[in-house]
C-alpha cells in the first residue's frame, strides 16, 4: 500500500466520473461545491441533488451499494487477507507489470482507468504507476477488499458496487476499463468507455497452476474459457489482441495455502482442510502461473 499523500484533486476528478446510482445526478459532499477534494477521509457522506446519500467509510472508500446487496461472490475478510499476503510475495508481479505495459499506451497520461472488480487495488496501483497523471476508480462488492483498495495508490479511489448492476459512472468517462479475474458486464463496460477506449481483461490460461494436485480442491481452468469470454463480449467488443504472460515460480507451503484461500475455492473449503492438504506437498513447489491479457475495443 502506498503511504504517499493522495493527489490534490483526486476525488474532485472522480466525482466528475461518478453519478448517483439511484437518479444519475452528480454527487458532492453535502453543502459544498469543491474545486479540490483530495481524499474522502473526514467526509461523512456524498449526496446528490435529489437527496440520495451515500456513506464514506472510515477507511476512505465510498459505499454506493445501499440496502440489501447480494454479496455472495464478495471476497470475505479472510480471503482478502490471504490475497494481500499472496500478492505481496510477488509471484503475480510479472502479470501486474505486463498489464501496466498493455494499458499505458492505450490511456492518455491524465486519463481515467476504471477497475471493475478491483479487489485490493493491487493491479490498479501498478497500472497508475505507469500513467503519471491518470486517476483510477476501483469498484468491488467486497468492503474488505475496498478497505485496502482505498489506500492502494495516491491517485486511486474506491467504491462499493455490484458489476452486474448499471455502473454508477458517466457514459464515455473511462479511457480504459481493466478487469482482472472478476465478473464482466459487457454492455455496461461498453457504455462507460469512450468510443475509442479499451477494455483490458486478464484471465488464467489452461496451464495456470497446472502442477497443483487435484486433491487440493482448486477449481480448474476450463480451456474454452478464452473463447467463451470472446463470445460473451462479442456483442459490444471486438478482440484486438491477446498476450500470454507465463512464468514458473517456486511456491512455499504458506503461499500455496494463501493461493487457495484467496480464490473461489475458499467459498467451499475450510482453512484447516487446506493447511492439511498443503502440508502433504513437497514444497517449495514449482508452479506455472499463466495468464491471458486481452485488449478489447468497443464496436
Ligand atoms: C478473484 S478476485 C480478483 C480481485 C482483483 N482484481 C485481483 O486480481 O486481485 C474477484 C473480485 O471480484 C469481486 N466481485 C465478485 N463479484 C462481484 C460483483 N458482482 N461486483 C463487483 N465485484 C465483484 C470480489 O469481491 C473480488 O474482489
Ligand atoms: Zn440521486
Amino acid at each position: 500500500m502506498s503511504n504517499s499523500p493522495a493527489a490534490p484533486d483526486l476525488w474532485h476528478r472522480l466525482l466528475g466520473v461518478l453519478r448517483c446510482p439511484l437518479c444519475g445526478t452528480p454527487l458532492a459532499p453535502r453543502g459544498t461545491a469543491p474545486t479540490s477534494l483530495t481524499t474522502l477521509r473526514g467526509v461523512n457522506s456524498l449526496n446528490c441533488a435529489e437527496g440520495h446519500s451515500f456513506d464514506v467509510a472510515r477507511q476512505g472508500y465510498l459505499s454506493l451499494l445501499t440496502g440489501n446487496t447480494n454479496a455472495a461472490n464478495a471476497d470475505s475478510a479472510d480471503m482478502v487477507t490471504a490475497r494481500t499476503r499472496f500478492l505481496a510475495a510477488g509471484h503475480y508481479e510479472p502479470l501486474a507489470r505486463a498489464l501496466a505495459g498493455t494499458v499505458a499506451p492505450l490511456c492518455p497520461p491524465d486519463g481515467t482507468v476504471l477497475d471493475a472488480g478491483a479487489g485490493t487495488g493491487y493491479y490498479l496501483a501498478t497500472v497508475l504507476d505507469a500513467l503519471p497523471d491518470a486517476v483510477g476508480l476501483g469498484l468491488d462488492v467486497s468492503k474488505f477488499a475496498l478497505r485496502r483498495a482505498a489506500g492502494a495508490h495516491p491517485r486511486a479511489g474506491a467504491a462499493t458496487w455490484d458489476i452486474w448492476k448499471p455502473l454508477p459512472v458517466v457514459s464515455g468517462a473511462a479511457d480504459v476499463v481493466i478487469n482482472v479475474f472478476a465478473p464482466r458486464n459487457g454492455p455496461e463496460f461498453h457504455r462507460v468507455l469512450r468510443p475509442d477506449g479499451a477494455l483490458v481483461v486478464v484471465t488464467p490460461t489452461a496451464r495456470h497452476l497446472a502442477e497443483l494436485p487435484a486433491s487440493l480442491g482448486m477449481l480448474s481452468v476450463d480451456a474454452a474459457k478464452e473463447d467463451r469470454l470472446r463470445r460473451t463480449l462479442s456483442g459490444h467488443f471486438r478482440q484486438e489482441r491477446t498476450d500470454v504472460v507465463e512464468r514458473q515460480v517456486a511456491m512455499t507451503g504458506p503461499q500455496v495455502c494463501d493461493l487457495i484461500l484467496m480464490g473461489p475455492s475458499a467459498h467451499h473449503l475450510g482453512t484447516e482442510e487446506v493447511h492439511r492438504s498443503v502440508a502433504s506437498l513437497d514444497t517449495p513447489l514449482p508452479v506455472t502461473v499463466s495468464f491471458h491479457v486481452s485488449v478489447y475495443r468497443p464496436h
